[in-house]
């Protein structure tokens, strides 16, 4: 299997190029996109549909009423034509006695724009320290020769913590039973989070997004929130638009 990395959002236009039709895309946003939709699926939401513009949710809110509208920008919950949407971007605000069963459209800065751009892939996960395992546990089975994590990133820059998330899951898939044939960009990604794991969630709270996220009150609980190891076991797989529990 060839594993190989996107570590900033800059390269993802050359995903539009690219035959995709043998690959797994694994998506990380750590801090705080598919953290955020992990949670909501492990705490009974019944799918996430990830769009790029706001102008997207809201459309597909007027067609389907019941769906909730969650997303951010700037960090800070969306607000528009006078209306607040439901959630932010918050893990912590997608608690089981609001999601359970709902379907919930989020629009994000990075996240839902990586997993827009790699939606033509053969499979395609949402990832993060929270759900790592898992994942790892499942890619060796999902017949694919090629496995592609995408680092989704803040703005158009790398992000630390998105580029440390996937090199502990290079590393896990290295360290299996399936030969791994790493490229570069893994390799890099790889060596960054060996060189950091003795501390990692130091090495984490130096992150942009983590101190941008630690300097507001009503956020920074989140930090420490999305750095948890393997807390929830399931595979989130998006298929048709949406997110759903694959594996648990
Ligand atoms: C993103 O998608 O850019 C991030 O998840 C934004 C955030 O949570 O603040």
């Amino acid at each position: 299997m060839n594993l190989d990395v996107i570590l900033t959002p800059a390269e993802l236009p050359r995903l539009s190029r690219q035959d995709l039709r043998g690959t797994s895309c694994v998506v990380f946003d750590v801090l705080r996109a598919t953290s955020t939709f992990v949670t909501a699926l492990n705490n009974g939401a019944a799918a996430i549909i990830p769009v790029s513009e706001i102008s997207e949710a809201l459309e597909i809110k007027k067609k389907c009423p019941r769906v909730l509208t969650a997303g951010e920008r700037h960090g800070v919950k969306i607000r528009t034509k006078g209306k607040e949407f439901d959630f932010g971007n918050s893990p912590r605000e997608f608690a089981p006695e609001k999601v359970k069963g709902r379907t919930i459209v989020s629009t994000t800065t990075n996240g839902t724009r990586a997993l827009r751009a790699c939606a033509r892939a053969k499979m395609v996960l949402a990832a993060s320290f929270l759900n790592l395992n898992a994942t790892a546990n499942f890619l060796p089975r999902s017949r694919c020769e090629n496995i592609l994590l995408i680092c989704a990133g803040t703005g158009d820059n790398t992000a630390l913590e998105d580029v440390l998330a996937a090199g502990a899951l290079c590393e896990a898939l290295a360290k299996g039973k399936m030969p791994m044939e790493l490229s570069d960009s893994a390799r890099v990604a790889l060596a960054a989070f060996q060189q950091s794991k003795r501390n990692l969630a130091r090495a984490l709270c130096e992150s942009q997004n983590a101190r941008r996220l630690l300097a507001i009150p009503e956020l920074r609980d989140d930090v420490k929130f999305c750095l948890r190891r393997d807390v929830f076991n399931l595979v989130a797989r998006m298929r048709g638009g949406k997110i759903t529990i694959f594996r648990r």
